[in-house]
């Protein structure tokens, strides 16, 4: 085999990597076909404080999420939202000729202009200043899964029901994603900011790719499992089996890696639930320790008992559900920052040559905080800062994870002046 039609090949290439050349491994025909392993560090930190505990007398069934980052719980038949730190009680709103009952709760995300989407057994709803109301989006069936994405090809919402898939865009068109089998029978879905999913069907899973307002399958180049969890987080997409955890990632170069733990016996993770704006997962070993990891870095701290996936809000606050009980804790740690002190002079060093003579001042307060997010998403995405005659800067004159954790940790305690 020569080297050209090697390449071609996305497991020979990672046996190359591995430095065993390709005349070798066709000889010893496949005993390693999977992706590059990677042995993030694993740091070990004390449990997390949570308080206070409030009890719903009900056992709560999810978290989610709502577009200004405060925290919804559903008890599967009441939807609870947090404001200003107190939960109460969002009641359905029905005109008298329509359904005075919205069904069990079955998924919630963020709506993009504010509150969020609710699919319950009767249909799908808004939450919209303290009332839930039916939405006029017409599906064939219950949704059965619900996926906000903000920025990016894939934003939009993403509606899994028993039959189909369909995406409302940001244009607001509703498309149904005709894909045959591949998107029937979706028991979960991810997608990253950059345009790639994963639809799981049970056991099963699709990668695939969104092009001009379709989605294109892909063979994933390696052989897996029985399929046990899909997640997002930001650019990355996690894909777990009974034995092995995977991560799609775009730096240095795209690819999958198979991400290996100290102990084999963390797998499979539980309750994964991905962080977007991190672009970090959460997850609980089988022993019951909490991980907060990605490629780089494992975080790992002793055990929570969970039974549903924690989640963790715009302000850096982590919350789970034990039974009835829901408890909060603060992930962030360190100083707090401030715009005054941390991030203008950030700003300064990377983005105000551009920024504060054209477009929005980026050395204003009041005009860097509504567009903060969009800034972290295009810093990630190598889009941000520009060099030369404003083009996209070459790839070692990219911003790296450490050179943007301050505007991350920043938008997570809240955007303080
Ligand atoms: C060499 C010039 C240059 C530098 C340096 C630069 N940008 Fe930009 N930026 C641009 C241009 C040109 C656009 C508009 C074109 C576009 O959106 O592709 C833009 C657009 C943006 C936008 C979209 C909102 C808007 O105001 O148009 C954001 C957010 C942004 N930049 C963030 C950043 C951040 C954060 C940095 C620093 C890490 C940075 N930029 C550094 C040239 C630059």
């Amino acid at each position: 085999m020569d080297g050209v039609a090697c390449k071609r090949q996305g497991w020979l290439l990672t046996v190359l990597f591995l430095g065993i050349s390709c005349g070798q491994e066709t000889q010893q025909p496949q005993t390693n076909t999977g992706p590059a392993q990677i042995e993030p560090p694993v740091q070990e930190e004390p449990a997390l404080q949570l308080s206070p505990n409030i009890d719903l007398s009900q056992a709560i069934e999810d978290l989610a999420l709502d577009a200004q980052g405060e925290l919804l719980v559903s008890t599967g038949s009441q939807l609870y939202q947090m404001a200003a730190g107190q939960l109460s009680v969002r009641p359905l709103y029905a005109e008298p000729q329509e359904p005075q009952t919205m069904g069990k709760i079955l998924a919630m995300s963020p709506l993009a202009d504010g509150g969020a989407w609710v699919a319950a057994e009767e249909g799908l709803y808004t939450l919209q200043s303290l009332y839930l109301t039916a939405s006029s989006l017409k599906l064939d069936g219950p949704v059965r899964k619900l996926l906000t994405i903000k920025l990016g090809p894939t934003a939009g919402l993403w509606l899994a029901t028993d039959s189909g898939l369909h995406w409302l865009s940001q244009d607001n068109q509703l498309k149904a994603l005709a894909m045959g089998k591949l998107s029937q029978g979706i028991t979960a879905l991810a997608a990253d900011q950059r345009g790639q999913m994963l639809l799981q069907r049970g056991s099963e899973v699709s990668w695939v790719k969104l092009e001009s307002g379709k989605l294109f399958d892909h063979p994933l180049g390696f052989p897996i499992g029985e399929v046990t969890a899909v997640a997002s987080a930001g650019q990355t997409l996690l894909l777990q089996t009974q034995t092995h955890l995977y991560l799609h990632l775009y730096e240095p170069s795209e690819r999958w890696v198979e991400v290996k733990l100290p102990q084999s016996t963390w797998l499979p993770l539980r309750y994964i639930s991905g962080d977007q704006l991190a672009g970090r997962f959460w997850a609980q070993t089988l022993g019951g320790d909490l991980l907060e990891f990605d490629a780089q870095q494992i975080i790992k701290r002793p055990g929570l008992n969970l039974h549903v996936p924690p989640v963790v809000d715009g302000l850096g606050r982590i919350y789970k559900a034990g039974g009835s009980i829901l408890l909060s804790g603060s992930v962030s740690s360190g100083p707090e920052l401030s715009f005054e002190k941390d991030i203008r002079p950030w700003l300064q060093t990377h983005c105000l040559a551009c920024h504060s003579s054209q477009g929005a001042d980026f050395s204003a307060y009041e005009t860097f905080r509504p567009l903060a997010e969009d800034a972290l998403h295009r810093v990630k995405n190598g889009d941000m800062p520009r060099c030369e005659g404003s083009a996209r800067c070459a790839d070692e004159q990219q911003l790296k994870p450490e050179n943007y954790q301050i505007l991350l940790r920043w938008l997570r305690e809240g955007r303080k002046p």
